[in-house]
C-alpha cells in the first residue's frame, strides 16, 4: 500500500511540534521533524549539527543540502510505513519542488496539508513561554500547557530547557520569514485542493481533536 504524506504548515509557534507528535502516535505515521532532527544533530555535536547551529541561533534557514540529506535518509528507512508527517519541511517554494522530486522518486505524493493557523500577536508569548524536555522533546508552555511539576518533564523528570532560538529578536526574525517565504506554500496547496485549516488559538486538545477528525 502506498504511504499516505501530510504536511503541517503554520508559523513559528502554532503548535506545530505540539500536535506533531500525538498526530503521529495516533495515526501510526513516521514523523519527520526537520527541526527536532536538526536539534538532534546540534545535541550530539555532529558535523552537520555544527553548521546548523549556526544558521538556527539567528532564525535563518539551514542549507538545503544539509536538510534533504536528513529527509531522503528518513524517507528511504521507512518506505513500507502507513504514512509520513512532515513538519517543518518544506518551508519555501524550491524545498516543495525539492519535496516532489523526492516523493516522485518513491512514487508518493502530498495527499493534505495541515495549516495551523495563529495570529502574529500571540506568537512572541507561546515562543517565550515555551520549555522542552531535552530528552524526549516533549513541549510544554509555562501558561498553557505547564508541567505537573515546576520545570521538569511529566515522563522524564529532568530539568526542561529553553531553545536557544526563543529570544525575542530571533523569533521576529523568523516570523518575518514565515509570512515571506513560508505562508505562499499555502497558497500554492490551497490552488490544488490541498489545504486543510485548523484554527490553532483552540485549545491544544480542541485542535489536535479538529485535526484527527480531518485526515
Ligand atoms: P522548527 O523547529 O521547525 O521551528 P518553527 O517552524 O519555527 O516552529 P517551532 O518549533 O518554533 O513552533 P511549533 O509550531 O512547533 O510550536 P510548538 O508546538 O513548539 O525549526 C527551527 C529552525 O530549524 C529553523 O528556524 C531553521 O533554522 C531550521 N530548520 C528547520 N527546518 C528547516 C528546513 N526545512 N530548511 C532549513 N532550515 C530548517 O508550540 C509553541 C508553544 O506554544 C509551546 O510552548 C506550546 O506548549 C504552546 N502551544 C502549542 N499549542 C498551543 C495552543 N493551542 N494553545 C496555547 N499554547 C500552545
Amino acid at each position: 500500500m502506498k504511504s499516505k504524506i501530510f504536511i503541517l504548515i503554520g508559523p513559528p509557534g502554532a503548535g506545530k511540534g505540539t500536535q506533531a507528535k500525538n498526530i503521529a502516535v495516533t495515526k501510526d505515521f513516521v514523523l519527520i521533524s526537520t527541526g527536532d532532527l536538526l536539534r538532534e544533530n546540534v545535541e550530539k555535536k555532529t558535523e552537520l549539527g555544527q553548521i546548523a547551529k549556526s544558521y538556527m541561533d539567528k532564525g535563518e534557514f539551514v542549507p538545503i543540502e544539509l536538510v534533504a540529506k536528513i529527509i531522503k535518509t528518513n524517507i528511504q528507512q521507512n518506505l513500507n510505513k502507513k504514512g509520513f508527517l512532515f513538519d517543518g519541511f518544506p518551508r519555501d517554494l524550491s524545498q516543495n519542488v525539492l519535496l516532489d522530486e523526492m516523493l516522485n522518486e518513491f512514487n508518493l505524493e502530498v495527499d493534505k496539508v495541515i495549516y495551523i493557523d495563529v495570529k502574529d500577536e500571540a506568537i512572541l508569548d507561546r515562543l517565550t513561554n515555551r520549555r522542552v524536555c531535552p530528552k524526549c522533546k516533549k513541549v510544554y508552555h509555562m501558561k498553557y500547557n505547564k508541567p505537573k511539576n515546576d520545570e521538569t518533564c511529566d515522563d522524564c523528570g529532568i530539568p526542561l530547557i529553553t531553545r536557544d532560538d526563543d529570544k525575542p529578536e530571533v523569533i521576529k526574525n523568523r516570523l518575518a520569514t514565515y509570512h515571506k517565504v513560508t505562508h505562499p506554500l499555502v497558497e500554492h496547496f490551497d490552488k490544488l485542493g490541498k489545504v486543510i485549516r485548523v484554527n490553532g488559538e483552540k485549545s491544544p486538545k480542541e485542535v489536535e481533536t479538529e485535526i484527527l477528525s480531518l485526515i
